[in-house]
């Protein structure tokens, strides 16, 4: 996994997987996801994050985050072969942060950049009924605007039946409850893995369709 690795040169393809997490929950299932990914041959997991948005504009953060993956650049973004994009659920919606930066990818629209590359997300709530559909919906919305090419987690996952926490056709969520202490469990976990090997091999075969075109 390229985890803190330069962004630069890559041998392999990858999927950008690009979350951000205050808590660490929306974190753990980043990993899940880029396991799923990395379980493909051919392809790469990138994990990185975005830095928190702060209502004093002279707030700076540090280059290196204290823990977890790097921040991203537009690089990652522009050169990815799949995106999984991943938020705590906030009112519902996705958290600030990410969206500031989703904000700044412009350019990428307007050159097209991101057109028929896969698409996924997920996200992590407090409560059960406490928005992860409605975050994963309006998450998609600004990666359709891209053009890319939205992929959840389709019912053939069987644990998506089964599940009494996360987990929904939308992508994958987690129920972290009130206390924010509720461990990732075996079914979203499952679930966040088989979201990250779908896209990958999503994001290869698209690669092959944009390669063959004439
Ligand atoms: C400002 C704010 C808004 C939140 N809104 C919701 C919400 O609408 N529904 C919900 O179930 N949880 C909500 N939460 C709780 C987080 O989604 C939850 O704790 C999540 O697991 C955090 O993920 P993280 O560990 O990756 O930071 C909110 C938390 C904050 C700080």
């Amino acid at each position: 996994m390229t985890d803190h690795t330069a962004s630069n040169g890559p041998t392999l393809p990858y999927v950008l997987v690009l979350y951000y997490s205050r808590q660490g929950a929306t974190r753990t299932l980043a990993e899940q996801v880029a396991s799923g990914v990395e379980s493909v041959s051919g392809i790469e997991a990138r994990l990185r994050t975005v830095p928190a948005v702060s209502p004093v504009c002279e707030a700076t953060a540090p280059e290196i985050p204290d823990e977890g993956a790097i921040y991203v650049e537009e690089a990652d973004l522009r050169q990815c072969s799949g995106l999984a994009l991943g938020s705590p659920t906030r009112f519902g919606n996705m958290a600030a942060p990410l969206k500031y930066f989703l904000d700044t990818t412009s350019g990428l629209w307007m050159n097209g950049a991101l057109v028929d590359r896969p698409a996924t997300a997920f996200t992590s709530t407090a409560s059960l009924h406490g928005g992860q559909e409605s975050t994963l919906l309006t998450m998609l919305i600004p990666l359709l605007h891209h053009g890319m090419v939205y992929a959840g987690v389709p019912y053939s996952e069987t644990t998506l039946l089964s599940t009494q926490s996360g987990g929904t056709p939308y992508g994958t969520s987690h129920l972290a409850g009130s206390n924010a202490d509720r461990e990732v469990d075996a079914d979203e976990r499952s679930l966040a893995v088989a979201q990250g090997r779908r896209l990958a091999k999503l994001a290869l075969a698209l690669t092959s369709m944009r390669n063959a075109r004439p």
